[in-house]
């Protein structure tokens, strides 16, 4: 079998064999090939600079579209369509054909920005999945479209500078090369770029400062941990700016503390740089973590596509359910959905005597105090309020302005954590302290049972 260093250099280095045999001149040399890679990659430029991304409906920019996608290993993938189009199953038409199907028919929209998850079990189609996007496997059918560009009909010679400039691929077993230091491996990219050394060495710094890996330079790939491989891994990947990064299970071989760490600091480079990622992992929890769209994938078909909560609170069948199982919801719901608008509420300019009226009257221990923006400014307990209207004072007398908040999204985990501090609802206000509604310590229960309540 080949080793993933092999895989590597080969998927960086296809095309080259042909671009060679198509040079008649005897002595070719090293220059010669760079200048040809200048051609292309200037024709690969134009071609995706005429390019626009598509829209979907919500008008935002669509970076990678696949239609009808199929991929059947075998040697008569057109009887292995046929018999899935009358509606055999993938084991069917293995046993009929011998054929095995690897995808059949998948059609996706991946947004500009986004981390698109691809789930499902092993062998379920994810890696093939991913690696007919940029047609290291060629699909048997189907369409895929990558800002605005059809991938499909491309040329070998621009699918190469697709693949080396455009999108940048992460292996599960990093793919090091172990010769070269980590400095040359983050800058082994830009090398085939036939960028000269001193610019790629400038740039492969960069980006292992980047990466958290300032001080490693110089070091050699045995002498780091799984995490700090995945980590040049990530940089190499990097280090040629690509538009579109491919992970295929990249943190699946680390222990889960280093994978943890790794999949925050993924979040981390994702809201700095706005990368596009598809990001393929068999692990639900890893998947609800990072993606904004996870689609799981059974047997070379999507079975569900949707953002973390859709898939939690409505699974599309007994293979999504079955992932679902288990899942801490609490670790992906987030306030917004467990939100109540707040029906009683007094202004700073109303008195303590109607915000008495109006405590008492809403049978609640607590009051949240509002300005005329609606921005909160605290809350207001009847003690103090009774207090306050004694000594004839104001409203603001009463007024207990050092009041927990949470965002819209912030994750119902850390609203329960917050919550089990107080004994009155949690305010959530927007970026501005507009008060937004409230989080009821009833519903603490209710978003811990929902992980049970979908099942
Ligand atoms: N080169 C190949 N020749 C024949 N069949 C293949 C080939 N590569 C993959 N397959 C088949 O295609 C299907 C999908 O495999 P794929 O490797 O894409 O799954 P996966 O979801 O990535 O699995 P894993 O989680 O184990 O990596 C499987 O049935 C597999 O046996
Ligand atoms: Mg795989």
């Amino acid at each position: 079998m080949k080793s993933l260093d092999d895989e590597f250099h080969g998927i960086m280095t296809a095309g080259l064999g042909s671009l060679r045999s198509k040079v008649t001149k005897p002595f070719r040399n090293a220059l010669e090939s760079i200048q040809a890679s200048e051609g292309d990659r200037a024709r690969m430029e134009a071609v995706f600079d005429e390019a626009e991304n598509p829209l979907d409906e919500d008008g935002d920019e669509i970076a990678i579209r696949v239609r009808g996608l199929s991929k059947i290993y075998g040697k008569h993938p057109g009887r292995a369509m046929e018999l899935l189009a009358e509606g055999h199953t993938k084991e069917e038409v293995q046993n009929l054909t011998g054929n095995n199907v690897g995808l059949y028919d998948v059609s996706f929209d991946v947004k500009k920005g986004e981390i698109f998850v691809l789930m499902g079990l092993s062998g379920s189609g994810k890696s093939t999945l991913e690696r007919c996007l940029n047609r290291l496997i060629e699909p048997t059918e189907g369409q895929i479209v990558v800002e605005g560009v059809d991938l499909t009909h491309m040329d070998d010679d621009l699918l190469r500078e697709v693949r080396r400039r455009k999108i940048s691929m992460v292996f599960q077993s990093f793919g090091l090369l172990p010769h070269r230091d980590i400095k040359n491996n983050v800058a082994y990219g830009l090398e085939l770029q036939g960028i000269r050394e001193e610019e790629r060495l400038r740039i492969a710094q960069e980006t292992i400062d980047l990466v958290g890996l300032t001080g490693y330079e110089d070091s050699y790939p045995e002498e780091l941990s799984g995490g700090m491989k995945q980590r040049v891994g990530l940089a190499r990947a990097l280090a040629t700016d690509p538009d579109i990064l491919f992970m295929d299970e990249a943190f699946s071989a680390l222990d889960p503390l280093i994978r943890n760490e790794m999949q925050d600091e993924l979040q981390k480079l994702h809201s700095r740089l706005g990368r596009t990622i598809i990001f393929v992992t068999h692990d639900l929890d890893e998947a609800l973590k990072l993606g904004d769209h996870i689609a799981l994938i059974k047997d070379g078909e999507i079975a569900q596509i949707g953002t973390p909560e859709e898939i939690l609170r409505n699974p599309a069948d007994d293979y999504v359910s079955s992932f679902v199982r288990g899942v801490d919801s609490t670790k992906v719901l987030t306030a917004e959905l467990f939100m109540k608008k707040v029906t009683d509420k007094v202004r700073i300019s109303q008195g303590p005597r109607t915000a008495l009226k109006i405590l008492r009257s809403s049978r609640r221990s607590s009051l949240f105090v509002v300005d005329h923006d609606d921005r909160l400014i605290g809350m207001v307990k009847q003690e103090r309020l009774i207090r306050a209207v004694n000594a004839e004072g104001s409203l603001m007398d009463a007024v207990i302005t050092d009041v927990p908040t949470v965002a819209a999204d912030s994750l119902m985990k850390d609203v329960i954590q917050i919550m089990v501090t107080t004994d009155f609802p949690i305010p959530v206000v927007d970026g501005n302290g507009i008060l937004l509604g409230i989080v009821d310590p009833s519903v603490a229960a209710e978003a811990y049972s929902e992980g049970e309540a979908i099942r």
